[in-house]
């Protein structure tokens, strides 16, 4: 099955996920182990945390598109972020400074665990009224959502993106629960790696698919692991 995997944190020292160009390295081996073909980068933007500027995101995303191409990995690298929403957020979301996934007008929106479902909303509401479609990243983290409130925010048009670990039950047995109930009601766009390093928080995209297609079918699957995130990327529209 091919694989796409746009939410992960390959880039190095630019957030929490790869390290150093050797994790970086290791990442991207992984990935071409498993036959991933499609790498989305999106490193955290979240004010007071990670605040890796554009330019810096940019600098280590030419390197690593150097390295695949000195490498010759069969991967196509694009360049995004993912976005804590907060009021900082809603600043550069004004301000149209957003880079979107791929060729799309898609931005991967993160909450915090704290937030209510109503103030979820009201960022979802926030960014579609902006012209962009909200992708939530990993939506099973999220305590005060529950699969009709998802329902709804997915009716409102926002995409909906699960963790690889999650629905291997890596993060135990409610999120995993969800998820599996979210992919059999058809409500997920994407399922990604969320990989950050080679140990801790490895990438088992392939392992999920597998898991994902002898569970639901292999149409569900290819649907969540390459139609979704191509056309997020809006890959499919030609070019
Ligand atoms: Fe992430």
């Amino acid at each position: 099955m091919r694989l796409a995997d746009i939410h992960c944190h390959i880039l190095p020292y630019v957030d929490d996920g790869a390290e150093h160009i050797e994790e970086m390295e290791a990442l991207l081996a992984s990935a071409v182990e498993q036959g991933i073909e499609i790498i989305c980068a999106t490193p955290h933007l979240r004010h007071g945390m990670f605040e890796s500027t554009d330019e810096e995101i940019v600098r280590q995303y030419r390197r690593a598109c150097g390295y695949i191409e000195e490498k010759g990995l069969p991967i196509r690298l694009f360049l995004s972020r993912e976005y804590f929403c907060d009021d900082s957020f809603l600043r550069r979301l004004n301000e149209k400074r957003l880079i979107p996934m791929g060729w799309g007008n898609t931005v991967l929106a993160e909450f915090s665990g704290r937030y209510s479902a109503e103030k979820i909303e009201g960022f979802l509401k926030k960014i579609l009224d902006a012209g962009w479609t909200p992708l939530i990243a990993h939506v099973e983290r999220y305590g005060s959502l529950d699969e009709d409130i998802i329902r709804g925010f997915v009716e409102m048009g926002a995409k909906v993106q699960i963790n690889a670990g999650s629905v291997l039950g890596r993060e135990g047995h409610w999120q995993k629960k969800l998820c599996w109930s979210l992919l059999r009601h058809d409500l997920v766009s994407v399922v990604a790696s969320d990989a950050h390093d080679p140990n801790y928080r490895p990438n088992e995209l392939a392992l999920c698919a597998n898991k994902i297609g002898h569970k639901l079918g292999q149409d569900r699957a290819k649907k969540v692991l390459w139609d979704g995130p191509v056309k997020i990327l809006s890959l499919d529209k030609g070019e």
